[in-house]
Formats: structure tokens, C-alpha cells, sequence
């Protein structure tokens, strides 16, 4: 199998205007070669134009782009050197499985036997060695996809760039790819672009998550990272669930949460008041009279893996949300009105200016 050499991709303060509107401001990032990184971010925050300026098929109004040591900045699409896979399968319907994947090698002018032996490898890869003569129509969207993703991948490129997909398929589908594709794209060592607004599949697929609001970078780090150190509220609230309660900060430096009186738990804010945050795991419901906070259980939701509980705290506003796995749920044996203690964390919290 051939094997691809992932490049290095440098993007130095992009910035894209359409208009009056600034749809990138200031973006930075240098991604390794063989790294899979996702740009996560809600809708309209500027994924799809990022991807777009790296792809060539949208103009930067500022700052440079880096290919290996290439200045790829003013270099039109088919200079550049990389595959790409979008939401909307785009396969060509005329084509055959076989053809389609051939399509890219045939325009580049290899020679027939070796496109044929490319091909033959990457339907191998993508588990489609039986459907090479069927056309588009003839395939579930599962299958489309995979496709398309070996007709992105038969040249050879240094990147590959995916704008969101997996989301036209099923959830089943959609799990059942993500590995599949993650499992190609280690085995090729292809640098990798994810574009996507769903956290569980950026979380689960990426070395390293890029997680972009209103045109700008919030965050870059490793899943983990962003999940346990978000650095802004913005990060905090997107990633996951997570408690804010907002408290003034004490005479001497320290912060009320609940009765506890605790240390800043980090430098980070300097305002009046500060935004202390905690997850729904993080929290421990305990029988009444156990040194936590009097707190009544408000809803209980099931969600196979643990029961989700919106409690209400004395003294903490709003509702907190916390997560009880099942065995302490049966042992407690938790219901809608049921008074217990509430035990916040007080180590690992994350605190930001109010
Ligand atoms: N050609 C264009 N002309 C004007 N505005 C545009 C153009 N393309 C994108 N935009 C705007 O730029 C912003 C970013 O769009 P973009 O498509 O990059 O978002 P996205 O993060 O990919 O969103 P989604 O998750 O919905 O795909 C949006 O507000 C969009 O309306
Ligand atoms: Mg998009």
C-alpha cells in the first residue's frame, strides 16, 4: 500500500471579511503531520470558510498558509496538495464505485495498471472490494461515503480535508465510520481536517480539537484537555454539561461556593465576582445529614449509562445538574422529591471572571 507522508499545515493570521462581516479574525494554528484535528464549533462560527481557505476554494483577505515548507497562501485549488470529503456525498452518479476513485488518478495521467492497482487497494481499505461496479444509487449512504472518502485519499495527498461527513448518516452509521475513518487515516499518516459541530465525534476522533466561536479560536488542545481545562465559559458550556454558579469574591481573595469557603482556585479573574464551574459528575449525593448541602432531587432523567437529576441546593441558584451513576441511584434509592445532601467539589474547579 502506498503510504502517504502527512504534511505540516501552518495557517499564520487568517483573517476572512465578507463584506462588513469578519467571519475570521486572527486565526493561528500550525497542525502536525499525521495529526487528525477537528474544528468543532457551533453553526456560522467560520468551520466551513477555514476549511475552504486551506482547500483554495475561498480567497483569505489577510495572513498565510504553509504546507510543509510551500507557501500555499495565493495557490489556486489544483496546486495544492489534498483530498476532500464533504457532507453531500458529491460522487459522480455516472461513474461506477471504480471509476469514481479512478477519477483523480486518471486526470493526474497514470498509467492504467497502476491506477488499477490503486484502486483495487483502496476499495480493500474501505471494504467494498464486491461493489466496484456499482454506481452511486446502487449504495447506502453509509457506503457513498466511504467512496467518496477513498476517491479523497487515492492520489496520495499530504492533508485531507472533511467538512462534517458523517452527519447525513444514521447515528449507527455514523459510529460505525468514525472508527473506520480514524483507522485510515493512522494506518496512511494523512494530516486530517474534521470539520463538524457534533462534540461527541470530535472528542472521540481528534488528537487535538480546535474549538472555534464567532470567527475566532477559544481553545486548541488534546480531547482531554478541552474537556477538563476548558479555558473560556464559552468552552465550558459547549463541551459537555457544566454547573456555573456565580459567587462575589470574598475580602480575603477567596470564593463562597455553597458553605465552603475556598481558595481562587485559579488567578484567572480579577473582577468582583467570579464564575465557578463544575460538571454533573463532579457533584455526590449522599443520605441526608452527611455534611453536604440540604438539596431536593427536582427531575430525574434515565439515560442508560446514569440517571441525570436537576437538584435544587440551599443557598445555590440555578438548579444544579448532577450526574448519579446507576448503582448509587438504586442504593439511594433516588426519586423526584427526595431530600438529600448535595457534596460540592472543592478541588479541580474552574473559575472565570463573572
Ligand atoms: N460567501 C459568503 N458570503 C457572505 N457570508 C458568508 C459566505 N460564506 C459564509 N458566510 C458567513 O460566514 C459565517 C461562517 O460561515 P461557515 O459556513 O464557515 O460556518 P460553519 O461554521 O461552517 O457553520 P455550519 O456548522 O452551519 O456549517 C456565517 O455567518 C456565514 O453566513
Ligand atoms: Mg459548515
Amino acid at each position: 500500500m502506498q503510504q502517504n507522508c502527512g504534511s505540516r499545515l501552518q495557517l499564520q493570521a487568517i483573517h476572512k471579511r465578507f463584506g462588513h462581516f469578519t467571519a475570521l479574525d486572527d486565526i493561528h494554528l500550525d497542525i502536525q503531520p499525521g495529526e487528525l484535528v477537528c474544528f468543532l464549533g457551533p453553526s456560522g462560527c467560520g468551520k466551513t470558510t477555514l476549511l475552504r481557505i486551506i482547500a483554495g476554494l475561498e480567497q483569505q483577505s489577510s495572513g498565510r498558509l504553509l504546507q510543509g515548507h510551500r507557501d500555499i497562501s495565493m495557490l489556486p485549488p489544483r496546486q495544492r496538495d489534498f483530498g476532500i470529503v464533504f457532507q453531500s456525498y458529491a460522487l459522480f452518479p455516472n461513474l461506477s464505485v471504480q471509476d469514481n476513485i479512478a477519477f483523480g488518478l486518471r486526470s493526474l495521467g497514470q498509467p492504467k495498471a497502476q491506477i488499477k492497482q490503486r484502486v483495487d487497494e483502496l476499495l480493500a481499505l474501505i471494504g467494498l472490494a464486491d461493489q466496484a461496479g456499482k454506481y452511486p444509487a446502487q449504495l447506502s449512504g453509509g457506503q457513498q461515503q466511504r467512496v467518496a472518502l477513498a476517491r479523497a485519499l487515492a492520489p496520495a495527498p499530504g492533508l485531507l480535508l472533511l467538512d462534517e461527513p458523517l452527519s447525513a448518516l444514521d447515528a449507527r452509521v455514523r459510529g460505525h465510520l468514525r472508527k473506520e475513518i480514524r483507522r485510515l487515516q493512522q494506518q496512511l499518516g494523512v494530516t486530517s481536517i474534521l470539520v463538524t459541530h457534533d462534540q461527541e465525534e470530535a472528542l472521540t476522533m481528534a488528537d487535538r480539537v480546535v474549538v472555534m466561536n464567532h470567527g475566532v479560536i477559544e481553545q486548541v488542545g488534546t480531547p482531554e484537555q478541552i474537556y477538563r481545562q476548558p479555558a473560556t465559559p464559552f468552552v465550558a458550556e459547549f463541551i459537555g454539561a457544566m454547573n456555573f454558579i456565580d459567587s462575589p469574591r470574598q475580602a480575603d481573595g477567596k470564593v463562597r461556593l455553597g458553605a465552603t469557603l475556598l481558595d481562587m482556585p485559579q488567578a484567572a479573574s480579577q473582577g468582583a465576582r467570579v464564575r465557578l464551574a463544575f460538571r454533573p459528575e463532579e457533584v455526590q449525593l449522599l443520605p441526608r445529614h452527611s455534611g453536604g448541602l440540604p438539596a431536593c432531587i427536582e427531575q430525574l432523567e434515565f439515560l442508560g449509562t446514569f440517571l441525570r437529576a436537576r437538584v435544587r441546593v440551599a443557598g445555590l441558584e440555578p438548579l444544579l445538574t448532577v450526574d448519579v451513576d446507576p448503582r448509587s441511584a438504586l442504593h439511594l434509592h433516588l426519586h423526584v422529591g427526595q431530600q438529600l445532601d448535595a457534596h460540592l467539589p472543592t478541588v479541580n474547579l474552574r473559575c472565570y471572571a463573572a
